[in-house]
């Protein structure tokens, strides 16, 4: 059985090929309405959500099936004390295909050990969100017509910042990327996920306008608030880095804004014009890229039975 848990799992091929499924879609979504067809979606949200949980829903309405789940975990047998194994078990009797968030690092993990339907992470703590890379992934190729010879700035929480840790894996799949990683102190990528890219070119610098006119994306982040164990500290570092109109003055004309949202502080709403901000065209990536990959699992799935 297929799992989607790291972004890692994929093959570059098969993320290039669920980029051109995405694509296809766009341009021919009547061909895409009716393939899961009485097949359902479980979203088991243990951690709170809008886009990703909106999204994975969106995404299988489009695809012609049904989902079912929870959003809320408090409202389920969670709260009892159950198991993410024993919940999983007992959801594959009504679906087909599950996806999970958690706040605890491993949980969808341990969760595809005992299921018998795909499950896929939509973020674990502070570790992965291998669907929103995809997300990204297939924005920088619809914005900037390709995912080699790439300069992209992280900034703000890469400590905590899960989207981070995955796209920056992703990315070492593509030839010639650079990262630079922009980032205070107290937040910076923590080893274990600069060890797991050994072929990136990485660089860490101070403030984003250094390194503004060399950037072809630009990735913000929100500062993880709830992942803080000392509230001084989130205080003291939450506003470190803010996107305003005036820092993008030497940025290419080319370059593009991504950010997973939500965004708190760190861009200033006045740079939501700019044509350079992606960040909201990305949201509706997210939705196409998680038709993409249902579809994709679900047929994987069908072939291994
Ligand atoms: C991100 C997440 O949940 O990790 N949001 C998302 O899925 N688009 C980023 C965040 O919460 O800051």
């Amino acid at each position: 059985m297929r799992h989607l848990i790291d972004i890692m799992d994929l093959s570059v091929y098969e993320i290039n090929e669920l980029i051109d499924t995405a694509l296809d879609i766009i341009e021919y979504p009547e061909k895409y309405c009716e393939v899961c067809r009485n097949m359902k979606l479980a979203t088991l949200f243990y951690e709170p959500s809008t886009r990703t949980r909106l999204s994975f829903t969106a995404a299988m309405m489009e695809l012609g099936g049904q989902v079912l789940g929870f959003a809320e975990p408090n409202s389920s047998s969670v709260s009892k004390g159950e198991t993410v194994q024993d919940t999983v078990r007992v959801v594959e009797n009504f679906a087909d295909i599950i996806a999970m968030r958690h706040h605890t690092e491993g949980a969808p993990l341990e969760a595809s050990k005992v299921a018998n339907v795909p499950i896929i992470n939509a973020g674990d703590g502070s570790h992965a969100h291998p669907t929103q890379s995809l997300t990204d992934l297939l924005t920088i190729k619809r914005e900037l017509g390709r995912l080699d010879n790439l300069t992209i700035g992280f900034c703000g929480d890469l400590k905590f910042g899960r989207t981070v840790h995955s796209l920056i894996q992703a990315m070492s799949r593509y030839e010639n990327i650079k990262v630079i990683l922009i980032a205070p102190e107290e937040l910076q990528l923590p080893e274990r996920f600069k060890s797991k890219t050994p072929n990136l070119e990485m660089r860490e610098v101070a403030t984003m306008e250094e390194v503004m006119p060399e950037l072809d994306v630009l990735y913000m982040t929100r500062v993880q608030q709830e992942r803080f164990l000392d509230r001084e500290e989130f205080e003291r570092v939450k506003d470190s880095f803010v996107l305003t109109l005036k820092k993008l003055e030497t940025a290419k004309p080319t370059m593009r804004i991504l950010h997973p949202l939500p965004r708190v502080n760190e861009i200033l709403p006045e740079v939501d014009s700019d044509p350079r901000a992606a960040y909201f065209r990305q949201v509706g990536n997210g939705k196409l890229i998680r038709m993409a990959l249902i579809y994709r699992l679900l047929l994987w799935a069908k072939k291994n039975k």
